[in-house]
């Protein structure tokens, strides 16, 4: 026979899980793309416990709030509106409205740019991140690269209200600017490049996710016709900044995979232009080397 040890056993019956797997089928019939994640999310975040402690919610102490925090995910808010914080590698961001909410595959982006860093073997490396929404970027950056010098900077003064408490107390060095202008104090010194800009085609408006759609800033999704307005102002920016030898890292959508390197030309000083897939192997970013004079 199984024995416990410590109090209670875990009640697999308990008001709260039963509570979760309702709550479950609502989201799943809403169209949320993970509904037992966020379901479980919620309840642990309604009950100030963690997601593996659900369990040890007393059935007396059943929140019902919990169903107020279901009813705006069934309507699609974003998780991470309704909870008020976001995971990014080894961060944990303040979001809200008005600032984009980072996403898991822009985690593999700046998996490759540490490594990239690293390589170069450089003592206090100097990292650009363009576009930079919460900071999540850049705050990653600047954790995992011992040293770094990190330089952020976003045009939009909603989300700005967002990254200010999140690079506070950080390595991070924020501006407001437009990304196609910023960092002139910087031409030619910088050692990485990494933005991931708005790029979505506009005519893609009616495929986007409800979440994504409604709850993002329009500015930090589209960008033009084609959605490569931005990453061509960006080519230019990076080209001014970086050193012969410094690295730009920029992320696109998973159906330009064929499009981005090809902005980064040897005619325009680019060498070794790649494109690299995320951990769903899907097309996922693009890479270049400022050429060596
Ligand atoms: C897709 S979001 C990415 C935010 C963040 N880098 C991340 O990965 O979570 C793009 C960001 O670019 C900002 N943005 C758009 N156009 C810009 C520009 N011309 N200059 C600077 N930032 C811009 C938007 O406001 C938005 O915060």
């Amino acid at each position: 026979m199984q024995q416990h040890f410590g109090g209670r056993p875990p009640n697999p019956r308990s008001v709260l899980l039963a509570e979760v797997a309702q709550a479950t089928q609502r989201l799943a019939d809403a169209g949320v793309p993970s509904p037992r994640n966020d379901a479980e999310e919620l309840a642990a975040f309604v009950h100030g416990v963690k997601r593996g402690e659900l369990h040890s919610v007393k059935d007396a102490d059943f929140d019902a709030r919990y169903w107020e925090v279901i009813a705006r995910r069934e309507a699609r808010e974003p998780l991470q509106h309704i909870t008020g914080r976001a995971f990014f590698r080894y961060t944990e961001l303040q979001v809200g409205p008005g600032v984009f909410v980072p996403r898991p595959e822009t985690e593999s982006v700046v998996g490759w740019a540490i490594d990239a860093v690293r390589a170069m073997d450089v003592v206090e490396p100097l990292i650009v991140d363009l576009c930079t929404g919460s900071g999540a970027i850049a705050l990653a950056m600047a954790q995992e690269v011992p040293r770094s010098r990190v330089h952020a900077v976003e045009l939009s003064e909603d989300a700005l209200r967002w990254t200010r408490k999140n690079v506070e107390g950080s390595r991070v060095e924020l501006r407001q600017g437009d990304a196609r202008d910023a960092f002139r104090d910087l031409d030619g010194q910088v050692d990485l490049v990494i933005s991931n800009p708005p790029y979505i085609p506009l005519t893609e408006w009616e495929y986007v996710q409800p979440e994504a759609r409604d709850y993002d800033p329009q500015l930090a999704l589209f960008s033009g016709e084609d959605g490569l307005d931005l990453i061509r102002g960006l080519e230019r920016t990076a080209h001014r900044l970086l050193r012969p030898g410094g690295v730009v890292v920029v992320e696109h959508a998973d159906t330009q995979g064929g499009h981005v390197p090809w902005i980064f030309t040897e005619e325009r000083g680019w060498a070794d232009a790649a494109d690299h897939p995320d951990l769903n192997n899907r097309p996922r970013f693009a890479t270049a080397r400022r050429a060596m004079p």
